[in-house]
């Protein structure tokens, strides 16, 4: 291989992906790359606002598509994946890190949070994983799962973030039972694990203290900006990634090492 083929979106060019969390953060830094690297991107977001605000950035605005959607909306969620595998004519990768977290003191957490950062966060996945990796594997050409945990899913909660830890530590398992069933259909299933990224979700209920606190236990003395997390996106869904699968990739600057 030469040249272009080293890139490291190679393999993407022209390629459908849906990615999720699109309207800020990680989720749009990763839409932004995936179609820079070639991709036609769906980008999903329940904030349509946001969504709007992705699409402008994107060039060729036609190529890609705006899918404004709830995924509380566990139902409608073999449609969206499908539709947008329809209009693209196949479905290469998912990138899903559309996430939701509510601090709160262990004792004050209700069952509408309990339920809300489970059904976001790890059953949406599932069933997004589901329908994407088997119209992957009916395609018979392969293709890319990529799951979003926390580093927190291996060391604990922290600041009252107990029921999102316990959903990023389900979407590890998930993500190792996804890789099982759909490896060997080519389609490679694995989770990335942030420490502090800069983005709205790291202010929520957050001081800043706290957030130095972070920088601090960080040897390179920084968050991580969200192109960090995109980078590995791409990679993640390129050609490059084509002997990993199931695996579980800590992206946190060495806050955590393992
Ligand atoms: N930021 C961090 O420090 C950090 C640390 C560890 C893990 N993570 C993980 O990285 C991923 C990206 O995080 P981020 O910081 O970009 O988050 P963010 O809160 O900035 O963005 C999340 C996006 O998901 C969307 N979303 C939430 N609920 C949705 C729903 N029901 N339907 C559709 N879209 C919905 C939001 O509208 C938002 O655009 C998440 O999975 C998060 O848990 C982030």
């Amino acid at each position: 291989m030469g040249g272009a083929a080293w890139n490291l979106g190679a393999g993407l060019e022209g390629r459908g992906v849906i990615v999720t969390g699109a309207a800020r953060g990680v989720g749009r830094a990763s839409a932004l790359a995936m179609a820079a690297a070639g991709a036609r991107v769906a980008a999903v977001d329940r904030n349509e606002a946001g969504l709007s605000e992705t699409m402008a950035a994107l060039d060729d605005r036609d190529r890609h598509l705006a899918a404004p959607f709830d995924l509380a909306d566990i139902a409608a969620i073999p449609d969206l994946v499908s539709g947008v595998a329809a209009r693209f004519g196949g479905l290469w990768a998912l990138a899903n890190p559309a996430a939701v977290l509510r601090r709160r003191h262990l004792d004050e957490v209700t069952e509408d949070d309990w339920d809300h950062q489970l059904d976001i966060n790890l059953k949406a996945g599932f069933f997004l994983n589901r329908a994407a990796g088997n119209i992957m594997a009916a395609g018979g050409k392969g293709g890319r799962i990529i799951n979003f945990s926390s580093t927190a899913w291996l060391v604990g909660p922290l600041l009252g973030s107990d029921a999102y830890v316990a959903a990023k530590a389900g979407v590890v398992s998930m993500t190792y039972g996804f890789a099982k069933a759909f490896g060997p259909h080519g389609v490679l299933v694995n989770t990335i694990a942030p420490g502090q990224i800069d983005t709205p979700m790291q202010h929520i209920d957050n001081t800043p203290e706290i957030v130095q606190k972070g920088i601090d236990m960080c040897p390179l003395g920084r968050m991580g900006q969200p192109e960090e997390l995109a980078a590995v996106v791409v990679f993640l869904a390129s050609r490059h990634s084509s002997f990993i699968n199931g695996a579980t990739i800590n992206v946190s600057g060495g806050s955590i090492m393992y």
